[in-house]
């Protein structure tokens, strides 16, 4: 593992705002700070509408940044000059969630495994269809399959012509948005074993998003879990999952299925959805379903607190529900 201590990409207050009809705004990410180290793998979980694929979009520029910072090698990108851009652009690619929309029907494998040098005039001509097969070679995809349609293809199949368009720019961050949530378990370790290959091979820093904690724990090396556009937990893999702080989190992983279920404490059930962020509940937004509320959650908002060194969390019970010496520091 080559991790340094400065931050490759970093996220400061990172806000993303949607106007919903005449009047109403959506907040979909809240104020989240995050910093991205070279050659971590860095988990994003939280349910379904948390904010976790519009912070990744907001990274690649595909959603607003409505208020702070993304920061790449420690410059702010909405003022990179052209030659920094294109550096940044090329040096962070996603591989999107849904594997079947994200390629063109209309395209061959090659073509699409091509493109995003064709757009970016990235090396000769002459130079790009090897690489692209290169690449290909390097998914798992053999020649056969360059001069396919995507509908030719399986879901496996598709997701690894994806991860290939994303690698013939030589990045330096990989962002996989739920990369496995569509294919069946066996499919799914296959590719979470590619994409650890190739985070080798390619000297990757890659982050993770996945709804699916047991998916992300094998490969993270720190999860960020969150929760209605805000981080609420933040920590090494081992030290989150072995000492979990916050309600939600622990929620999640009492859910998990487990080898050894007598391991267990009691499964936490959350009561009802999680609220719609147009309209989220006063102080904590965790409060309408944590089972350790009380008058003070629904009225004061929780921080994000470094509570042990390189852990933080952002609950107001966390001493009284831990018996934890909380440092007041923000993080
Ligand atoms: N373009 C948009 N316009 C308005 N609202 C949006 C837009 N994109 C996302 N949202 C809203 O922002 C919130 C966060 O969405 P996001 O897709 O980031 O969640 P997610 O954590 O990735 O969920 P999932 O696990 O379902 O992929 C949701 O309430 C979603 O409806
Ligand atoms: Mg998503």
């Amino acid at each position: 593992m080559t991790t340094s201590k400065e931050p490759l990409l970093s996220l400061d207050r990172l806000s993303v705002r949607y106007p919903v009809g005449r009047r109403k705004t959506l907040t979909a990410v809240d104020g989240v700070s995050l910093s991205v180290r070279e050659g971590e793998t860095l988990g994003l979980i939280g349910e379904s509408g948390s904010g976790k694929s519009t912070v990744a979009r907001a990274i690649v520029g595909l959603a607003p940044v409505s208020g702070g910072t993304v920061r790449w090698e420690g410059k702010d990108v909405s003022s990179l000059g052209r030659r920094e851009r294109r550096d940044f652009v090329e040096s962070v690619q996603m591989i999107f969630q849904d594997p079947h929309s994200a390629l063109d029907p209309r395209r061959t494998i090659l073509q699409s495994v091509r493109e995003p040098m064709d757009t970016m005039g990235r090396r000769k001509k002459s130079e790009r269809r090897d690489v692209a097969v290169k690449a290909l070679e390097d998914v798992g995809l053999s020649a056969q399959m360059l001069d396919r349609y995507p509908h030719q293809l399986s879901g496996g199949q598709k997701q690894r012509a994806n991860i290939a368009r994303a690698l013939v720019t030589d990045p330096r961050v990989l962002i996989c948005d739920e990369s496995v949530a569509a294919l069946d378990v066996a499919l799914q370790a296959e590719i979470l074993n590619l994409l650890q290959d190739l985070k080798d091979e390619y000297e990757l820093t890659v982050i993770f998003i996945s709804h699916d904690l047991s998916v992300v724990s094998h490969l993270a090396d720190r999860i960020s879990v969150m929760y209605l556009g805000r981080i609420v937990e933040l920590g090494g893999t081992e030290d989150l999952m072995d000492h979990t702080l916050h309600p939600y989190s622990e929620a999640l992983l009492s859910a998990q299925p487990l080898v050894d279920p007598a391991s267990r404490g009691e499964r936490i059930i959350l009561r009802g959805d999680i609220p719609s962020p147009l309209s989220p509940p006063p102080g904590c937004r965790f409060n309408t379903r944590c089972p350790h509320a009380v008058a003070s959650c629904r009225e004061s908002d929780p921080q994000l607190l470094t509570i042990t060194p390189g852990h933080s969390a952002a609950c107001l019970r966390i001493d009284e529900l831990h018996g934890l010496g909380v440092r007041e520091v923000p993080t």
